[in-house]
């Protein structure tokens, strides 16, 4: 780990350098630095503290969403660290500012808008639940709506606006029922529709081209929430069905994406985005204790919090700028990487009988469960193979996911109703694709 980092340390001591120069004409002075003689034994302890976690960096953790920063959006960030700036007036972050400004034109740009709102948040909780407070505005007391299979902080940020909130059923790929939704539209009480581009556990992809189609019959807004999938976007290998939902996100009203998922960025950076640049009226506020060193736009006037990480959008711009977000590059080959590994882990845990594999990933996440007769029994081998393979140094994730995800014969006793726990992989580093024999005989070797 500390030798990946050496170059980039290097690499950080010479922009901090070329940032100093920056200030040289401030008179020297010296910083005061509370209980620095025991900083090395308070690090040391730190991270002897932090060996209590799963290896995120290696491709052996193929558990949850969670995907190792670039390193150079660590040293961008641990750069823009010496100034700490706040993102919320100019005041506090001039520079970091227009970084952030340009940095989500580009994520803009990579939906298809060249004109819109957009900013940065704390997370992608915190970017949907701007993009409902909006809808909420737009129509108020009318229902927002999303399937069963999206993140449940939807139903409860409505719970907050105190907006009404309906779940959709999905269909057996775990993808918005289009005949549930439809009937629910009919009752005209629905102001949002959610659609979900890269569910949480299975990765689905709604079919927004046919939700589209619903908005021109019944009139609704369309909010996508592609924190977890909207850089698939610039994926080739999708399946023809999943790529044309992500071609179709510029006819959103509104986008949530979350750079601290697939966008190689450390916690603490959502993106939200709304097709109208007007939506701004909603934010507008007066501040009597900022927005005072110029007239240009402070993006504390169009966001909902307040202090932001300056160094998040720091971050982000210095990546984009390595990696741009274009089909064909190295950023979007990483993806299609991760989506390829999963199509092979599916493929290989399919031909062992003793698994019962989910739908086929349409991103790159796999979901399978354990043969058994009964649904109990199958939970609990599931996990049984969960702590095994943690034991071999191969980290997955569990899931309770509708047994209907399943072919209909995989258990005795299965109902509409029933819910298995599954193994589940999130398979986010490009690595994950070399090591994927590796990971499925860790697998089949748990069992
Ligand atoms: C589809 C989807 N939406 C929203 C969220 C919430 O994002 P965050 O954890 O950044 O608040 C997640 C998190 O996994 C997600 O997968």
């Amino acid at each position: 780990m500390a030798q990946d980092l050496a170059h980039t340390t290097d690499l950080l001591v010479e922009a901090l350098d070329r940032l100093e120069r920056e200030f040289a004409g401030l008179p020297s002075w010296t910083p005061q630095i509370p209980g620095e003689p025991q900083m090395a034994a308070a690090l040391a302890e730190a991270a002897r503290r932090l060996g209590d976690n799963y290896p995120y960096f290696h491709p052996l953790y193929a558990g949850q969403m969670l995907k190792p920063p670039h390193p150079v959006a660590r040293a961008a960030y641990a750069l823009a660290m010496s100034l700490n700036p706040n993102n919320h007036a100019l005041d506090g972050g001039r520079a970091s500012s227009r970084m952030e400004i340009e940095a989500v034109r580009e994520i803009a740009a990579m939906f298809g808008w060249s004109e819109f709102l957009g900013h940065l948040t704390s997370g992608g909780t915190f970017a949907n639940l701007e993009a409902l407070w909006i809808a909420g505005q737009m129509a108020p007391g009318k229902k927002v709506v999303a399937s069963e299979q999206a993140h449940y902080t939807h139903s409860r940020i409505s719970s907050v606006l105190k907006l009404p909130f309906a779940s959709i059923p999905t269909d057996n790929r775990g993808r918005m029922d289009l005949a549930a939704l439809e009937s629910a539209l009919a009752a005209g009480d629905i102001g949002t529709v959610v659609a979900t581009l890269g569910t949480t556990a299975i990765g689905a992809v709604d079919p927004l081209n046919q939700i589209l189609a619903l908005r021109k019959k019944y009139s609704f807004r369309v909010h996508v929430d592609a924190a977890y999938g909207g850089y698939f976007r610039l994926a080739s290998n999708l399946d023809p069905e999943s790529q044309r939902a992500f071609e179709l996100i510029s006819e959103a009203d509104s986008i949530v994406v979350d750079p601290h998922k697939h966008g190689l960025q450390p916690y603490g950076c959502g993106c939200i985005l709304f097709r109208d640049p007007s939506m701004g009226r909603w934010y507008k506020h007066d501040s009597p204790y900022t927005y005072f060193t110029s007239s240009d736009l402070h993006l504390g006037e169009i966001s909902l919090e307040c202090s932001r990480a300056g160094a998040s959008a720091v971050a982000l711009w210095t990546t984009q700028r390595l990696l741009p977000l274009i089909r064909g590059g190295e950023f979007s080959n990483g993806l299609e990487q991760g989506r390829e590994a999963a199509l092979r882990l599916y493929n290989l845990i399919a031909s062992d009988p003793r698994f019962i594999v989910g739908p086929t990933p349409e991103l790159d996440i796999v979901v399978w469960a354990v043969r058994a007769a009964t649904l109990a029994e199958s939970s609990q081998r599931a996990q049984r193979v969960f702590d095994r393979a943690a034991d071999q140094g191969l980290h997955l994730a569990l899931a309770h996911l509708p047994a209907r995800f399943f072919p209909r014969a995989a258990w005795s006793d299965v109902t509409t109703e029933s819910t298995v726990t599954c193994l589940r992989s999130v398979l986010m580093k490009p690595e994950h694709l070399t090591w994927i024999d590796e990971i499925a005989r860790r697998v089949q070797q748990a069992l």
